[in-house]
């Protein structure tokens, strides 16, 4: 079966081709046009500019996509999107072309959600052993979901106000750091060391020890600015520091909940999907405490951790086993934008 893939959620115009061969499954392209330099100036991504140049990229990277895996429109089975949750004028220009072929190519689609796909991204090259947890942390969500096979899950916790990837963003942001903040702040916070003269600054770890697997991070965001507003000289070293000691007390708290969620659900696995799932220190550290816990741990590689149409495409094979997708007919899709994790 050849799968492709639209994904314009944010400010990512990405198109991907998958083949599966008795449950294998090979990326056979994954094109991403990042908008990252475009909203830079911004200090964020703006809406309407984002959709804009998707509408300009999104048939260059179709075609790209389908030029890369050496695939002609007839060998595809099944055409899969991104419907939700994302931001709407985004989705929009992804789900129209997605129509559009598939109404022109005269093939199934199927639509898609989000954060199932960053789900997804774990499942490429692992055979997972359920039951599993996965933390996933992107830019718009935290959550913890608890997956009982491929296409079984169930959100067991989530923020209560800012994503963990939209902390990292604004904290960068207050730091001087530039935009996207997340990277920014894990290169920053790699060059710490415990000899920088550096006063040690305690942040507090939000909900830490809350009995629930909810999360939040606006507390610690303003406990970054009144650190902040004390230190006289902003300079390089105090950005260094900040970091992290910001990141250090993010990933306590992710780790931590994560793990407690691991062992009350009695699981196998433990994963991690979304953007900021690319940060190295927080691999590391859910790794060590997966592995000394006696869990396996499984993360996706760091191009399939942020925005891209892979994962949707990884999504989409196990969604047309259960959804039993009439191959090889066209079929209108509800083009649903809220459709988020039940
Ligand atoms: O999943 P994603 O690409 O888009 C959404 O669906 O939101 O996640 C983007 C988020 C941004 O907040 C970005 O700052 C964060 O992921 N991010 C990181 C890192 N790389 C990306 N956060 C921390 N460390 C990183 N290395
Ligand atoms: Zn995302």
């Amino acid at each position: 079966m050849i799968i492709f893939a639209l994904e314009t959620s944010c400010d990512e115009t990405s198109a991907a081709v998958l083949s599966s061969s008795r449950g294998d499954l090979k990326l056979l392209s994954n094109i991403v046009f990042s908008q990252i330099d475009i909203h830079k100036q911004y200090g964020g991504v703006v809406p309407e500019v984002a959709a804009r140049h998707h509408i300009q990229n999104v048939i260059p990277v179709v075609a790209e996509a389908l030029q890369k895996a050496k695939i002609k429109p007839s060998d595809i089975d099944l055409l899969a999107v991104t419907t939700g949750p994302g931001l709407v004028t985004s989705l929009i220009i992804g789900v129209e072309t997605a129509k559009v072929l598939s109404f022109a190519w005269k093939k199934p689609l199927l639509a898609v959600n989000h954060m199932y796909s960053h789900i997804a991204a774990n499942f490429y090259g692992n055979k997972i052993q359920f039951p599993a947890v996965c933390l996933v942390v992107s830019g718009g969500h935290t959550e913890i979901i608890h997956l009982k096979n491929y296409r079984q899950y169930k959100k067991i916790g989530a923020t209560i106000d800012d994503a963990a990837g939209e902390a990292f963003d604004k904290v960068a942001k207050l730091l001087g750091l530039g935009y996207p903040g997340g990277p920014a702040i894990s290169v920053y916070a790699e060059k710490f060391t415990e000899k920088m003269q550096f006063p040690n600054i305690k942040l507090p770890r939000p909900m830490i020890n809350s009995k629930d697997f909810n999360f939040s991070f606006s507390g610690l965001k303003t406990a970054v600015l009144y650190a902040s507003d004390k230190i006289r000289n902003k300079d390089e070293n105090y950005q260094i520091a900040m970091s992290h000691y910001f990141q250090e007390a993010a990933i306590d708290v992710l780790v931590s909940k994560t793990i407690r969620a691991a062992k009350k659900l009695k699981v196998k696995t433990v994963l991690m999907a979304g953007g900021v799932a690319a940060n190295k220190k927080l691999r590391e550290t859910l790794r060590n405490e997966a592995e000394k816990n006696g869990y396996k741990f499984i993360v996706p590689e760091f191009k399939l951790c942020t925005d891209n149409a892979a994962m949707v495409a990884v999504a989409a094979y196990y969604l047309s086993e259960k959804k039993k997708v009439p191959l090889n007919s066209y079929e209108k899709i509800k083009t649903d934008c809220n459709w988020e994790l039940k």
